[in-house]
């Protein structure tokens, strides 16, 4: 069957502007996504540093703006000193997180240096489950000291005699959930982060500070978790995190395709909680969302287990999810979400970036390839330009499971007024039905008329088709021919289970 939709929007009704730092990512000390995948010294693409250079291409291709690091539940045991320094000084630990062995040959300076190389800002998280306050003064004092204090000189004498002036700071991770290393109840971590977030700022005031929201919407905390935290320490932090990631359950693909619905949801709660806090604080500022660890898991599970018992082994193969079309489908349709978000929204992460639940995936010793999630995320980062424009949609709804009648059409567009370039990015959530979009452009008309310039479909028969080491291409975008620009009417036509990128200039 045929279905119809339309999306309207005029220049002059934005949200806000698009932000680089919605397209970041993390990369944890989890399983495989250092060591193995951003870290391999002796790969053949390795620098002299140990850094996969065929990861770093790719890395540049994706379009990643930020990285967080160094986790995870992994951050909330360690020890950052352990990472820097000369090579054989640095301990072997455990990590009580994922139940591996931590060799410390990739830290803080190692991880600088790659972001360096990947052209990425960092996003640092400090261990406030065993540590605290004196920890966070002292790995930023290292990170972004001038020389002449022992830690900042610490660093020069590792190498690295420039502060790195790193911006964002995690206040630890998921501290509401009860399987973090050093979990307490929401006011125990609000008054930890607050007064952490503040003796961070004497250091340097103008940090941009990221407390722990809930690690789920489903968890039994959420709302007052966010409420005690913000009640604790509104005036200290700039954003609240927030996380989830989505998968199909089941049969349940209805659901699944529609997981938007739940983060559009999931955030407008967090900004609602954050709004309430801010009136009752009579604040003028408001705090922001930092999705930092937002993705989907693959429906057939991930490769490897994690080890368990008497097994520590270093860089364990898990977790790593071999994405399907669909998947990239619905990780299109997140995108549109935090898109659409963009005035709340201040940054996001994917996680992760390597191996992890990623986008990216590395053999040891072997090649690197991008799975199917890697392309909407590429072509939504390199070409969402400008301001986030209001899109009034009519669509047709298909019933789900989890989420009531859900919208089949979803869509979200940039626009770039200086260099007149609409970017549409559209996604049909039916498993069955063609699409047909009608989005008019009169608005935008202005003398010289916009020309579709490029269209690119994200759509495999069947949904269910992966890439693989061996067959690395066979998700990928490819032209998307039924786009149609008539009498400044847009139209396309939208195959089940697609999304799809249609950029607009004006020529002539
Ligand atoms: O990204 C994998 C893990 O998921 C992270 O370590 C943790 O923060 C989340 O629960």
């Amino acid at each position: 069957m045929t279905l119809h939709a339309a999306a309207h929007l005029h220049p002059h009704l934005v949200v806000a502007p698009v932000r680089r730092r919605t397209f970041g990512s993390f990369v944890e000390h989890m399983a495989r996504c250092v060591h193995t995948g951003v870290f391999e010294p002796g790969h053949p693409s390795a620098d002299a540093d140990g850094l996969r250079t065929d990861v770093l291409e790719l890395v540049r291709e994706l379009g990643v703006s930020s990285v967080r690091y160094p986790g995870g539940n992994f951050v909330s045991g360690y020890r950052w000193e352990d990472g820097v320094g000369p090579l054989e000084d640095r301990p072997v630990r455990r990590d009580l997180a994922w139940h591996s062995t931590e060799p410390n040959t990739f830290g803080l300076d190692e991880f600088m240096t790659w972001c360096d190389a990947a052209d990425v800002e960092p996003m640092y998280a400090v261990n406030l489950g065993t540590r605290g306050t004196q920890e966070a003064l002292d790995v930023l004092e290292y990170a972004n000291g001038e020389v002449g204090t022992d830690l900042a000189d610490h660093r020069a004498l590792n190498g690295h005699p420039e502060p790195y002036d790193v911006r964002m700071w995690c206040l630890g991770n998921e501290m509401d959930g009860p399987w973090q290393l050093g979990h307490v109840p929401a006011r125990d971590y609000g008054v930890l982060a607050a007064e952490t977030a503040r003796a961070m700022r004497r250091a340097d005031p103008d940090l941009e500070l990221v407390a722990c929201g809930s690690s789920h919407s489903a968890m039994p905390t959420f709302g007052s978790w966010e409420q005690a935290v913000l009640e604790a320490g509104y005036d200290a932090i700039d954003m609240l995190s927030a996380h989830v990631y989505y998968r199909q359950e089941g049969e349940d693909r209805a659901s699944y395709l529609a997981s938007a619905d739940d983060m559009d949801a999931y955030i407008d709660a967090v900004v609602a909680t954050s709004d309430h806090v801010r009136a009752l604080k009579g604040d003028d500022k408001h705090v922001m969302i930092s999705f930092d660890e937002w993705n989907v898991v693959a429906a057939r599970g991930d490769s490897g287990t994690e080890p368990s018992g008497d097994d520590w082994p270093v860089a364990p193969r898990f977790a790593e999810s071999t994405y399907s079309a669909q998947d990239a489908v619905v990780v299109g349709s997140l995108l549109i979400s935090l898109l659409r978000h963009t005035d709340r929204v201040a940054s996001a992460s994917q996680a992760q970036l390597v191996n992890v639940l990623a986008p990216i995936r590395t053999e040891p010793g072997g090649r690197a390839w991008r799975q199917s999630i890697f392309h909407p995320f590429a072509l939504t980062s390199r070409h969402a330009r400008g301001q986030v424009l209001q899109l009034d949609i009519d669509s047709p709804t298909t019933p789900t499971r989890k989420y009531g009648d859900s919208a089949v059409l979803d869509a979200v567009a940039t626009w770039d007024a200086d260099g007149g370039a609409l970017t549409v990015f559209a996604v049909n959530r039916s498993a069955d039905d063609v699409v047909d979009l009608g989005v008019p452009l009169l608005a935008f008309g202005n003398g010289t008329p916009l020309t579709v310039i490029e269209a690119a479909l994200l759509n495999e028969k069947d949904p269910d088709v992966v890439n693989t080491a061996g067959r690395p291409d066979r998700v990928v975008p490819r032209a998307f021919e039924d786009v149609h620009l008539e009498d400044a009417r847009l139209s396309a036509s939208l195959p089940p289970i697609s999304w799809a990128m249609i950029r607009l200039e004006r020529r002539g």
